[in-house]
């Protein structure tokens, strides 16, 4: 599918060499964007995407940068502005797990979580934000002067022992993007989120990888699909484009219905 929702507009992804942030970044270029593919490791991974991207006809790099480090995301968006010229999509998506049950949880990683899935979207949402005051509305690139998605989960409303570090980085995301949207909607600016279900991605492979593990996670999908990066992706193009401009402060579902109480179907 090719559509030509993004095109002439310059995107920013994080995390994006591997999982959804790869899948997105990707389908941002197939809709027309030039993109930014920030990684933290394997170079390789980042480049492999940015030759896919580069297919397209449209502009991409790769660029490391660690978004819980404040100085390496503001060197990263000073960079892409004189690349690029400016920035209209950002898509805070970096996040990593360091599960474990809170009696064993260390604060390393608790704060290892933290860092990078909340602290790591302030300040990428804080420099994207900047740049799009900086620069004001190009209304023949955008209706809006600068989208914002961060990448959340069902966990920013599902609790889930085991994992209270990353439940509430995403609690957190929820509450940091309603407050952002409300913050910069009068200047023009769309934050959103995104909050997917399972998806198949490294980051949960343990969750999908076998039959019987899969027969499980399946128990809380009343759509009974595992999801597919290309889920997000695609959801995450249509958030940033216009066909969704009256959008503002809103949290995108994208899970087969994990957040409707399953368990409800036959209980209750
Ligand atoms: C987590 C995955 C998990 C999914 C559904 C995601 O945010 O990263 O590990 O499978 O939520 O529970």
């Amino acid at each position: 599918m090719t559509l030509p929702l993004l095109r002439g507009q310059k995107a920013l992804v994080t995390g994006a060499n591997s999982g959804i942030g790869k899948s997105t970044a990707i389908a941002l270029g197939r809709a027309g964007a030039d993109v930014v593919v920030n990684y933290v490791a394997g170079p390789e991974d980042a480049e492999a995407v940015v030759k896919e991207i580069e297919s397209f006809g449209v502009r991409a790099y790769a660029a490391q940068a660690d978004v819980s480090d404040e100085d390496q995301v503001d060197e990263m968006f000073a960079h892409m502005v004189s690349e690029f010229g400016t920035i209209d999509v950002l898509v805070a998506n970096a996040g990593l797990q360091r599960d474990a049950s809170v009696t064993d949880m260390t604060l390393a990683q608790w704060q290892k979580v933290i860092d990078v899935n909340l602290t790591g979207q302030f300040l990428c949402a804080r420099a994207a934000a900047k740049e799009f005051l900086r620069r004001g509305l190009v209304p023949e690139v955008s209706r809006c002067v600068g989208k914002i998605i961060c990448m959340s989960s069902v966990h920013q409303i599902i609790p889930w022992a085991g994992h209270v570090n990353y439940a509430s980085s995403k609690g957190g995301v929820l509450m940091m993007m309603q407050t952002l949207a409300q913050e910069l909607a009068p200047h023009g600016i769309r934050v959103n989120a995104v909050a997917p279900g399972a998806i198949k991605t490294p980051i949960n492979r343990d969750a999908w990888s076998s039959p019987q593990a899969e027969a499980e996670l399946l128990k809380l999908i009343p759509y009974r699909r595992v999801g597919e990066p290309d889920d997000i992706a695609n959801a995450v193009t249509v958030m940033a484009s216009d066909l969704m401009d009256y959008v503002v402060g809103s949290t995108l579902f994208v899970d087969g219905g994990m957040t409707l109480f399953p368990g409800f179907a036959t209980g209750g």
